[in-house]
């Protein structure tokens, strides 16, 4: 597992179309079938059959080496991580915002729709009664097609706002930035999870089906109703942080021996700004399920706010900083986010 390997080619895109353009001539794509094809993805041994990848080992480098470029030393990240202590890593739990209206209960259900349906394609199985099913690479699996889909909504969510900031000719209050450090931060989760695993033909199809879907679905419901859309998000982190939560206690328990020692690939490193001594496969785990518990409060709140004229609570300065506000940072977490009447 140490030696566990991105083998990607550096256009993804080319690969993505030409693992569906694949897909299609030989695929009947039945559920059991796209479930079999993700059970057969090539496991993370290198030594083992890749029999689901398009790609040969010689030309494949997800992430080349930095170019020494005459003029430019470093591009830093746009949205430096805040900073997050080991206790507050540590006090993230698995929280549900009960239902209250049928707003609340719509995009619950369709939480539940997606979390079923993924299980099917991923192969995920967590249930602590029944004998041990998930391992490292299944583990991976999950995690790689959840941080695809993740970081979806709030790019939509940004866009959608700034248009309509453009269109309207008015201020949006501050939520774009926040919505967008939010798909950046995804998409930071899944680049890490890339330096550790190997997607084949069949996961890149299935994520190109799943973006398509997704993102076009989403920003549908978003122009219909964005408060239910923050909702949803809420709810979808909610489950983020509950499967993080159970990778955790798997790695905890040693379920999962070859990630007992493993180091956290330099991205993340750089990324979480982990501390010397505090960068194994478990701390970033911690990190994760931070971020994930951030989001989950960060959309929950904002579905309780009146989208149009509410400024963006996670960003603006209060006129009593001494009582507990939301935040960047991890300071006064909500698990079911802040109501409208403590904050505006
Ligand atoms: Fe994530
Ligand atoms: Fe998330």
């Amino acid at each position: 597992m140490s030696t566990t390997k991105v083998l990607i080619t550096p256009t993804l895109t080319t690969n993505i179309f030409r693992a569906a353009s694949r897909g299609f001539t030989i695929s009947t794509a039945t559920a059991a079938g796209l479930r079999a094809g993700y059970t057969a993805l090539g496991s993370l041994n290198p030594a083992s059959h890749r029999n689901f990848s398009v790609s040969h080992k010689s030309q494949l480098e997800f992430f080349p080496p930095p170019k020494n470029l005459p003029n430019i030393k470093l591009t830093p990240a746009s949205w430096p991580h805040p900073e997050a202590r080991e206790e507050q890593l540590k006090s993230i739990e698995i929280a549900h915002r009960e239902c209250r209206t049928l707003s609340d209960k719509t995009a619950y259900n369709m939480v539940r729709f997606l979390r079923w349906a993924t299980d099917l394609v991923t192969g995920y199985r967590h249930d602590p009664n029944k004998p041990y099913v998930m391992n490292e690479r299944k583990w991976l699996i999950r995690f790689i097609f959840l941080e695809t889909v993740a970081g979806v909504p709030g790019m939509v969510a940004g866009m959608l706002r700034h248009f309509r900031s453009l269109r309207r000719m008015k201020r949006d209050n501050g939520w774009i930035e926040t919505l967008l450090e939010d798909a950046y931060n995804e998409r930071m989760h899944l680049l890490t999870f890339l330096k550790m695993a190997e997607p084949g033909w069949f996961m890149k199809l299935m994520i190109l089906g799943a973006q398509g879907v997704f993102s076009n679905g989403f920003f549908l419901a978003y122009v219909v109703s964005p408060k239910t859309c923050h909702r949803f998000v809420g709810y979808l982190e909610e489950e983020a942080t509950k499967t993080y939560t159970y990778a955790i206690e798997d790695l905890e328990s040693g379920k999962l021996p070859a990630w007992q020692n493993l180091e956290a690939p330099e991205i993340a490193v750089k990324y979480w700004n982990m501390p010397e001594g505090h960068r194994s496969m478990k701390d970033l785990l911690l990190y994760i399920r931070a971020d994930e518990a951030k989001h989950r409060e960060i959309h929950h709140t904002l579905g309780n706010l009146n989208q149009a004229e509410d400024p963006n609570p996670f960003v603006s300065e209060y006129k009593d900083p001494a009582k507990p506000h939301p935040g960047k940072g991890f300071d006064h977490i909500k698990p079911k986010g802040w109501e409208r009447e403590e904050v505006i």
